[in-house]
């Protein structure tokens, strides 16, 4: 029996120029078995023709809300109710935007508002369209709601550029469907990762968390990194198979499970720490927002207030990162960096300076898009002279299960 057979599901096409592969896309949903209904946006129907898919699919293409005669046949509610799940292929930047303030102006919004079956987009677009921020955040109010976000893949695009958007193969996209309803329509983590991570055999040492560096014995230098990331790959790679090792400063967070974690305050005890794992690990994943500076003397007694002004004398902390990626005996060295601006340009010349494998780009500095503390993030993935991936914003262990990824496939290339 194929894979969708009494499965109804209603694909909406909206204005991209990759609408032109949703006619094969509908194709393949009825190859599995599915019953197919599509629903065009003004927009779609610039680029494909409602004739075209009403010939694929056997069914009229519904285009109007505000149209009596289609509302005396399959209304838009009755469409909202019909369908086992609506598949949204392409979903343009406008569609995002327009289902994430849920617009209810169109036949396709207000059927995704209408509607208690499981929402799949598929977004697709030029590549600075997908990475704007305004993008990002649409996209990650729709995941917040449940919305399934079935990630663009990478690649040359119709405009000529190079970069993430462009829309996965309508036999990707089916299989992901066939995936969702074969797991009995469970949450789905293919927005971020389609393929399983393997990192059996893997030792992978990570550092997360903040460092504190005291200044008497009742004050500190130390920043506002809550560890989140780190914790979150460490979870992700012993998931995928690794023997992990954790060095945290002081967060609030429990120990992923399967993970071995010590736990260190200073900047050179994370070094002493990392050190002695170094030997044997084949990753090393530095996450921590390591202080840069220390004091030069740590005062036994609480400093008295006594003056308007006062002095610390700083010194310069380690570079736990470069320190480790310069031994002969290096591992695999992931680094992180949060740039503000130009951040290509920044994190390649850090992967340089520091002689690291790859390094994974914040872009902070946003005010919609908050790194510390924050359960979401979104990267930017540089290694070798040209390698890149964008993992779009998501839930911070979705982010750390794509970034494995990315360092798996790197370690082992097919
Ligand atoms: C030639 C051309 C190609 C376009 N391709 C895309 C695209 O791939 N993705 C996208 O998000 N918008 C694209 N746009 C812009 C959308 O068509 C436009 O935002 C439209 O309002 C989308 O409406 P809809 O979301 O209601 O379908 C393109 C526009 C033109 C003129």
């Amino acid at each position: 029996m194929a894979a969708l057979t009494s499965k109804k599901i209603l694909l909406g096409i909206t204005g991209g120029i990759a609408s032109y592969k949703s006619a094969i896309l509908a194709r393949r949903l009825q190859d599995a078995g599915a019953d197919v209904r599509v629903v065009m946006t003004d927009g779609a129907q610039a680029f494909i023709t409602p004739l075209t898919l009403q010939a694929l699919t056997g069914n009229p293409v519904h285009t109007e809300l505000l149209d009596e005669a289609a509302e005396a046949g399959m209304g838009h509610i009755e469409l909202a109710r019909w369908a086992d799940a609506i598949l949204i292929a392409p979903a343009s930047a406008n569609t995002l935007a327009r289902l994430a303030n849920g617009l209810a102006d169109d036949l396709l919004g207000t059927l995704c508002l209408a509607t208690r079956s499981p929402i799949f987009v598929a977004p697709a677009m030029n590549h600075q369209m997908w990475a704007h921020a305004a993008t990002q955040a649409n996209t990650q109010t729709l995941i917040e709601r449940g919305v399934t976000v079935l990630e663009p893949d990478s690649g040359h695009q119709a405009c000529g550029e190079t970069g993430s958007g462009r829309m996965p193969e309508p036999e990707d996209l089916t299989q992901q469907i066939i995936d969702w309803f074969a797991r009995g329509g469970s949450p789905d983590q293919s927005h971020v990762i389609s393929h399983a991570t393997n990192l059996a055999n893997k030792r992978v040492l990570i550092t997360a968390g903040p460092t504190v560096e005291p200044i008497d014995p009742v004050r500190y230098i130390s920043n506002h990194s809550s560890g989140k990331m780190g914790y979150a790959i460490a979870e992700a790679a012993a998931a995928a198979g690794a023997t992990v090792t954790l060095v945290s400063g002081p967060t609030q967070l429990s120990t992923p499970p399967g993970v071995t974690r010590i736990d260190v305050q200073q900047a050179n005890d994370m070094l002493d720490a990392v050190l002695s794992h170094v030997p044997g690990s084949d990753v090393f994943i530095a996450v921590a927002a390591v202080a840069d500076y220390r004091m030069a003397a740590i005062a036994d007694e609480k400093i008295k207030k006594n003056s308007d002004e006062m002095t610390l004398t700083l010194v310069k902390n380690p570079d736990i990162l470069k320190t480790v990626a310069q031994r002969a005996d290096r591992p695999y060295c992931v680094g992180f960096a949060a740039e503000t601006e130009h951040v290509e340009k920044h994190a390649r010349g850090k992967l340089l300076r520091k002689n690291l494998d790859m390094i994974a780009a914040n872009h902070v500095g946003q005010s919609d898009a908050p790194v510390f503390g924050s359960d979401s993030n979104a990267l930017d993935v540089y290694w070798g002279d040209d390698g890149h991936q964008h993992i779009a914003r998501a839930p911070k262990n979705d982010v750390a299960a794509a970034l494995l990824a990315i360092v798996a496939d790197q370690l082992n290339p097919t």
